[in-house]
């Protein structure tokens, strides 16, 4: 199996923590090991044949620094250009492999996804591959907790019981807010996990269908004879990105093709969406609060607040939900409710230089 690793996301909703050249799946939010390496370690006991990180010539050189320890392990690092979401990533990833292994199995893992149980998203990343081989595009497909506007959603066919994988009736992104709560009532919809496994040769046709510009542009790239000498393919790979548009495999492909099935999983996920989604991976304290990096917190009457430090100590006092983040340079205090506007700041710094 090959593995891609999709690492070219801006994160901007982790500010101040995360900043352009390190956004979220390359920063450390819980432990030693960023989202970057931990994505990289938990694929590791499959033995892939080789592992394509994607990212963006901003991020592609702490990219490579972070990936440096993995001497032993075939690891190679494509800097996009310029950004143009997962369409283009996904299928120049399956256009380079596909030179080698035309069937290849290629599993497209997200960057900055936590998971609890590694060992569950192996195995399951193993079964999928079985049914990939018959030509499916299939997804890892996580039990739905909440209305998420933010996720895709799969109607599972769940007549064939069993672990699936289960044909898929509609997959739809991002869907309104009315749209998943139906959805959520209706008991065989799962989240999009983001998660692909599928043949170079099924996606490639499955783009060049749904997609024809970005087929021709793949089909036309010319390798040499040593496939993966991928600094030959830079001038190509720059022109190619000059001419296609900007849109996501979910929207592209996703959504209209009839070859997509699911396989659930529960393995402990999160996408850690914004800083509020932190006690989805670190365990609060009996004040609701989450503090992370942090010499030492004291709550005076305070509760449910999300704390990270740079190793200072931090006391709150008669304070509700508040998300407060300190780093040398900057420092963020938020309505836990309002996390999902961190990303404004992030814009409103940009117009200022
Ligand atoms: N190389 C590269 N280039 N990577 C990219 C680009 C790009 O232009 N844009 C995004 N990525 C990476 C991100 O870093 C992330 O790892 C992954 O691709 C998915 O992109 P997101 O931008 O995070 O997508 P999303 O979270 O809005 O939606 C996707 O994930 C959800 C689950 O977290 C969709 O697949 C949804 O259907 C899904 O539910
Ligand atoms: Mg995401």
């Amino acid at each position: 199996m090959y593995i891609v690793i999709l690492a070219g996301g801006s994160g901007t909703r982790f500010w101040p923590l995360s900043r352009a050249a390190r956004p979220k799946q390359l920063i450390s939010i819980t432990g030693d090991r960023t989202m970057l390496q931990r994505t990289v370690e938990r694929v590791l006991p499959l033995h892939p044949k080789r592992i394509l990180v994607i990212t963006n010539q901003i991020q592609a050189e702490e990219t490579e620094l972070q990936l440096s320890r993995y001497r032993d392990v075939p690891i190679d690092v494509i800097a996009e250009p310029s950004a143009r979401n997962t369409a283009p990533a996904i299928g120049l990833a399956a256009a380079i492999i596909a030179a080698h292994d035309p069937t290849g199995i290629m599993a497209v893992l997200p960057a900055d996804h936590f998971i609890k149980d590694e060992e569950s998203l192996r195995a399951t990343l193993v079964h999928a591959g079985h049914a990939a081989r018959n030509g499916y595009l299939v997804t890892l497909g996580i039990m739905p907790s909440r209305p998420e506007t933010g996720y895709g959603y799969i109607e599972a066919d769940l007549e064939l019981r069993g672990d699936g994988p289960f044909p898929v009736r509609r997959f739809v992104e991002k869907p309104p807010l009315v749209q998943a709560i139906r959805y959520l009532d209706e008991g065989n919809f799962f989240w999009n996990s983001g998660m692909f496994i599928w043949r170079c040769d099924t996606i490639l046709s499955e783009i060049a269908f749904y997609l024809p510009d970005l087929g021709r542009a793949l089909s036309g790239i010319s390798f040499t004879s040593d496939v993966w000498e991928l600094s030959d393919l830079a001038a190509q790979i720059k022109a190619m990105y000059d001419s296609i548009e900007s849109v996501s495999i979910d929207y592209a492909v996703m959504e209209k093709s009839s070859k997509v099935q699911v396989v659930p999983v529960e393995m402990g996920w999160s996408d850690v969406g914004s800083w509020s989604a932190l006690p989805e991976v670190v365990a609060p304290d009996a004040s609701g609060t989450v503090c992370i990096n942090a010499a030492g917190h004291v709550a005076i009457d305070s509760t449910d607040c999300l704390i990270y430090a740079d190793g200072k100590v931090v006391a709150t006092v008669g304070v509700k939900g508040l998300v407060v983040v300190s780093t040398p340079d900057a420092l963020l205090v938020c309505d836990r409710e309002r996390a999902q506007d961190v990303k404004k700041v992030v814009e409103q710094l940009a117009e200022r230089g």
